[in-house]
């Protein structure tokens, strides 16, 4: 199929109870294991390219890191019979204006670092510019810290605020809200909750599909009640990262004469696969892929 705005299947997730898996990946085997593992489970996925993964496929120049990840996720969108989104992830604003002309169907723009008015009127027009191409806009309201923050530690996080979530969304017009609820990126075990009370007060505001970033450090008990109260779209990164990683060293232990990257890059191909797998049937999506119009 050709790329989707996954915005209606992302709503429906929401009304259902479930919700939409989405995958970062940094390598072309990557984006072929979400593809692959989403139509072995009939469901819909959502592929996403990072700032920091379109730096490294650009080998330093963003741009064309944008580029290569339009055309492999067209490519790969066109392999399978399931619905596939192209996201980009924690962008900057010039990122996701080249995004939507590139054809990713989906893009967050990252205001963390702007004062808040800023956010939102950067927001607003890069929103405008999402929904005049049918593209599906996500932003952020407080702050999910990332590997380097000087407040990683779990009790100096910032919590996304109910008040301030609420006039965001009216202010920008989003599709959908990333928000803090304790979770932070790249955490490589799971052993981290999240605040399901504060959930539950920016869902009592709040009517978009809410996003969870940094899932792969947090409980799967967590991410399951989060779902039913209201996660509608999970992003996984780390949990990829590890299994992919492990796999290539375990190859690498047994022979250290292999030299051939396919060797290595299949087994990893295939740990990331079954990861996939796991976790479009953890949130719900499996299965799902016939109710999309
Ligand atoms: O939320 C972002 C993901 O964890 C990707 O991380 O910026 O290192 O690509 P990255
Ligand atoms: P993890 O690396 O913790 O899975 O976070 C993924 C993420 O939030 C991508 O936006
Ligand atoms: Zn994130």
């Amino acid at each position: 199929m050709t790329l989707c705005n996954p915005k209606v299947w992302i709503d429906q997730a929401q009304r259902d109870g479930c919700a939409v898996a989405a995958f970062n990946a940094n390598t072309a085997e990557q984006i072929q294991a979400v593809v692959l593992a989403a139509e072995a489970e009939a469901a819909p996925a959502i592929i996403q390219v990072s700032h920091n993964a379109a730096l490294y496929f650009g080998s330093g120049n963003a741009t064309l890191g944008l580029r290569y990840f339009a055309a492999l996720g067209t490519i790969a969108a066109q392999s399978v019979s399931v619905p596939i989104a192209l996201h980009l992830d924690h962008a900057t604003e010039t990122e996701v204006m080249q995004a939507i002309a590139l054809g990713f169907t989906s893009v967050m723009f990252d205001g963390d670092g702007y004062a808040l008015e800023d956010n939102i009127a950067v927001t607003r027009k890069l929103t405008r510019l999402a929904h005049d191409n049918d593209v599906c806009m996500e932003a952020e309201i407080g702050a999910v810290p990332k590997p380097g923050d000087a407040q990683i530690d779990e009790h100096d996080l910032e919590l996304t605020d109910p008040d301030e979530a609420q006039a965001f969304i009216e202010a920008t017009e989003i599709d959908t809200l990333a928000i803090a609820l304790g979770s932070v990126h790249g955490v490589k075990d799971k052993h981290l909750g999240i605040d399901l009370a504060r959930l539950q007060q920016i869902r009592a505001r709040v009517a978009v599909p809410l996003v969870l970033h940094g899932s792969s450090g947090v409980t799967d008990d967590y991410i399951a009640q989060g779902i039913k109260l209201g996660l509608s779209k999970i992003n996984i990164a780390t949990q990829l990262n590890k299994a992919f990683t492990l796999a290539v060293r375990d190859v690498l232990a047994q022979d250290d004469r292999l030299v051939d990257p396919r060797k290595y890059l299949t087994p990893a191909r295939a740990a990331q696969i079954d990861v996939v797998r796991e976790r479009l049937r953890f949130v719900g999506a499996a299965g799902r892929a016939e109710l999309i119009p």
